[in-house]
């Protein structure tokens, strides 16, 4: 069964190009991946499908409404908001919400079905992220116009884990933070040529010393997860 990821926005046409990705359309080529993107604004009665209102308590901003909000959901999804959350994780992209890492993207890549609510303006009303919501999912500690980028990066990094969506199968395993590495930042790379301006592969990595290559590869993993990738390398 392929993993049914579905994104609900006031924006879609911010994701036309994401089907287009070479490893999102292998995923979804391969079957592992449905992917939707779905508008909420026609889900609403309103007036001129309005979803948004001014915030209770006054201040700056309109709020995203929690009722134009549940018409969505279960609109797209076509049964009531229990059935869904029985279902699906229904996951706000909130500011304020669990940190995105690579261990949530292995936890979505597993799952049955997601729903991704992408927030504008001053963001949902505080009841979609208590009734609605599974849970709330943040990219980091500043602030978005909009949910849209941080659902194309959920969705880019979900996918990287589904089978398929790789050319090579191992390149998942070994990268950044992934188990394999111990969670640990991936190492270095070099490729031809081996010298340019003076800048040199590290003699190691062309010594065909195997043990020794591992070796190295470890210990620059650990020195990046102390000091961030950019900073001046210790080759030694
Ligand atoms: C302008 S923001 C709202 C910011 C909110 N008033 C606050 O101070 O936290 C509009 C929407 O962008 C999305 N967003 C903003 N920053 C985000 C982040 N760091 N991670 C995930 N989504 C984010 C959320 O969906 C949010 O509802």
């Amino acid at each position: 069964m392929p993993l049914e990821l579905d994104i609900l926005t006031l924006f879609p046409g911010w994701f036309a190009w994401l089907g287009e990705e070479r490893h999102v359309r292998n995923a979804i080529g391969s079957g592992e991946l449905a992917l939707g993107v779905h508008d909420m604004r026609p889900f609403s009665d309103l007036p001129h499908h309005a979803v948004d209102d001014t915030p209770y308590g006054g201040g700056a901003g309109m709020v995203l409404r929690v009722d134009t909000t549940v018409a969505a959901v279960e609109g797209v999804h076509g049964a009531p908001l229990d059935a869904v959350r029985a279902r699906r994780r229904v996951i706000a992209l909130d500011a304020r919400g669990r940190r995105f890492d690579d261990a949530y993207a292995r936890e979505l890549a597993g799952a049955e079905a997601v729903t991704l609510l992408c927030g504008r303006y001053e963001g949902f009303d505080q009841r979609v992220l208590d009734h609605v919501a599974t849970e709330a999912l943040s990219l980091g500690p500043y602030v978005l116009a909009g949910g849209e980028a941080a659902a194309m990066v959920v969705v880019d990094a979900v996918a990287r884990h589904l089978p398929g969506a790789l050319g090579d199968e191992e390149s998942a395993e070994e990268e950044s933070f992934a188990p394999a590495l111990d969670g640990l930042p991936e190492y270095p790379h070099y490729t031809r040529p081996a010298s340019f301006r003076g800048w040199e592969v590290p003699e190691i990595l062309r010594s065909g010393d195997h043990g020794a290559i591992a070796a190295w590869r470890r210990a620059q993993s650990e020195r990046l997860a102390g000091e961030p990738a950019g900073s001046e390398p210790d080759l030694g």
